[in-house]
């Protein structure tokens, strides 16, 4: 694999984690306009999971795709905005592994069904009030912190599509030639 791209999964499941990304986002972001214990408000926190769990097998095969073919060179040359990036970079790697592992917690200590297109996760957990509401807050936290992390990224991608005007956004897009 050349250094200079991306290969192809890696590629397609960065879009594709985007899109699921703002599904789940809009699911959970609905259950607030229904009535607790509504089920349109159940429905919405289902259809979140099911995207949080798809979200969840997509980062693990890219994570594997990553470690089998790596990622190509940085195209910035200030180390420092490197780190920064990397370090983002593996902050939504794990995130996005850990956030949706919370969310499977919460609807077991609810003693509420998990779907996942037709099958039913078993009851794995004894349903506990504390520990929902414990395991709740983590999720929440480590999902909105993932929000602000996106939106820097994505900023930082922009900026470097549009400002610095390199390369980077492009190879991201797949639309840049391999040089090597
Ligand atoms: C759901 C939201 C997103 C997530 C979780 C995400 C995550 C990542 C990760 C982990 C990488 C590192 C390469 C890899 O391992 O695949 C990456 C690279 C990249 N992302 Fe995103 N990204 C998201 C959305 C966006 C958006 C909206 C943009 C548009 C501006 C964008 C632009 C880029 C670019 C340009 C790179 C390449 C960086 C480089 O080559 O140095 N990403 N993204
Ligand atoms: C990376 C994937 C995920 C992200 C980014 C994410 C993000 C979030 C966020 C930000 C909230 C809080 C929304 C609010 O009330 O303002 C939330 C709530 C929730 N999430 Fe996730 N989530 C993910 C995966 C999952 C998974 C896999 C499940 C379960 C299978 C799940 C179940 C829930 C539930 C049930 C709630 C609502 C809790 C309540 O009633 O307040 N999430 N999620």
């Amino acid at each position: 694999m050349s250094k200079s791209r991306y290969h192809p999964l890696s590629i397609f499941l960065h879009w594709f984690v985007f899109i699921l990304i703002i599904a789940a986002f809009i699911a959970i972001e609905l259950k607030g306009q229904f009535l607790k214990g509504s089920e349109p408000r159940e429905l919405c926190k289902t259809i979140h999971g099911v995207f949080g769990q798809l979200i969840f097998l997509a980062m693990a095969i890219r994570l594997m795709v990553r470690i089998k073919y790596g990622v190509p060179e940085p195209t910035n040359r200030k180390a420092i905005v490197n780190t920064l990036a990397k370090t983002i970079h593996w902050l939504m790697y794990a995130l996005l592994l850990i956030a949706p592992i919370f969310g499977i917690l919460y609807f077991q200590y609810a003693g509420k069904a998990i779907h996942f297109f037709g099958l039913i996760w078993p009851q794995l957990l004894t349903p506990n009030p504390e520990m929902k509401k414990f395991v709740e807050g983590i999720h929440e936290f480590l999902g909105n912190s993932l929000y602000f992390l996106i939106g820097l990224h994505a900023l930082a991608g922009l900026w470097q599509h549009y400002v610095t005007k390199d390369d980077t956004l492009r190879r991201m897009l797949n639309k840049v030639k391999a040089s090597t």
